[in-house]
């Protein structure tokens, strides 16, 4: 479904939900990860972008303290109270990223809202793919409801609050990368963003190339205590690291390859290999940035096939099914690069190709994914997009 249709839905819902039009609507997209995979957390550097697909939310205050929320893609409404205002357990589970961030947002709640609100939203990001449909939803949420109430927050300060409310309602120890490429994507460009300092950066990519999500039809779930345990075995290695280095480690972005080959034999096998990923992202995605500044997105792409490999390898959150579409899309010189996108353990692969190409590419892996797995993947072309605003 096109944005537009998107935001005729959900506008038309409202008014024939609430019997008039909302006081505010915020659009939040989607995102891709380029470059450096599971940095963010280790205060390191990645390169995303903000995708065409995204999240509409249409709020009013209401005159009560009832929060009102409805998802029109799931066709269900969940009813609460700001004094109320919790972690869904079970059932409407959805609900769990709007009412973190309002959680969040309100922080001291009664004294900033002082009555409820009412809601509808809903989006065209495919569910499970790795795209981020509930950071969009967080962003949406959190515009939408900052306006309405009169809350001035930056953008970084919102991108934290979403993150918050992943942590706390929905269940994931994820970094800011989903919430801070939703916020600061720009058409055309990718966002470079440093974990550490929270700047956010976009470079532009030209014309010449094009981004290709394909979908794996592996399940793509981040709270079942995978991502959490990738997250902890870094966090472990970074403390050994300080403890051996003669200088200050905070994170395994303050680790370098060198460091890590001298002194790996400290760890367990498995953290060793875990810390290995983010410190060659942290150097992958810096070779980078000089890469696109001289227009080698040839090279650029080494590094993405690079980045795969280390997953594959070192991180172990690729799978089989996005390990057959990585394969399938080297084998065409069409395609300059591929690597899993976001958490991984499936979900999506992100190909950086030439966009003349596309029809071409999607068949060739189509037919290769179908050969193993009986099924396709979905293809698109990404045009990297503005990032979240008010409509
Ligand atoms: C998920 C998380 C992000 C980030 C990526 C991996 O998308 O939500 O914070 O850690 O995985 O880079």
């Amino acid at each position: 479904m096109l944005n537009q249709e998107v935001y005729d839905k959900v506008q038309a819902e409202f008014k024939a939900k609430f019997g008039a039009a909302g006081e505010a609507t915020a659009y939040a997209p989607g995102r891709i990860e380029v470059l450096g995979n599971h940095t963010d957390y280790n205060e390191g550097y990645v390169f995303s972008a903000a995708i065409d697909k995204g999240t509409f939310f249409t709020a009013s205050k209401a005159q009560d303290d009832k929060i009102t929320l409805v998802a029109i893609d799931m066709g269900e409404t969940y009813e609460t109270t700001l004094a109320e205002v919790a972690k869904v357990e079970s059932g409407a589970t959805w609900a769990n990223d709007p009412l973190g961030t309002c959680n969040w947002l309100f922080d001291g709640r009664r004294a900033v809202a002082k009555t409820g609100f009412k809601a509808v939203f809903g989006g065209n990001i495919p569910l499970g793919a790795g795209l981020s449909s509930s950071a969009a939803l967080e962003m949406a949420a959190a515009l939408a409801l900052a306006k309405i109430y009169g809350i001035e927050k930056d953008r970084t300060t919102l991108a934290k609050i979403g993150q918050k409310a992943e942590h706390t309602f929905a269940g994931c120890p994820c970094g800011l990368l989903d919430q801070a490429s939703s916020m600061y994507g720009k058409a055309g460009s990718l966002v470079k963003s440093d974990f550490r300092t929270n700047e956010f950066e976009t470079v532009s990519m030209g014309p010449s190339v094009a981004f290709m999500m394909v979908k794996s039809n592996a399940k793509h779930a981040l709270v079942d205590g995978a991502y959490a345990s990738r997250r902890q075995a870094c966090e472990d290695a970074a403390k050994y690291f300080a403890s051996v280095l003669k200088k200050p480690v905070t994170h395994l972005r303050d680790v370098t390859m060198s460091e890590w080959v001298l002194y790996r034999g400290g760890l367990s096998e498995t953290t060793a290999k875990r810390a290995a990923h983010p410190i060659g992202e942290d150097e992958r995605v810096l070779l980078g940035a000089e890469l696109l500044a001289k227009g080698d997105l040839k090279t650029f792409g080494a590094l993405m096939y690079e980045s795969h490999e280390s997953s594959r390898n070192w991180f172990e959150n690729s799978c089989p099914e996005l390990d057959t579409i990585v394969d399938a899309a080297a084998a065409l010189p069409e395609v300059y690069g591929a690597r899993l996108s976001g958490g991984g353990f499936g979900g999506s692969c992100c190909l950086l190709v030439d966009p003349s190409a596309a029809d071409k590419i999607a068949a060739h892996i189509a037919k290769e994914y179908k050969a193993v797995y009986g099924d396709e993947p979905a293809c698109s072309v990404i045009k990297p997009s503005d990032g979240a605003h008010l409509v």
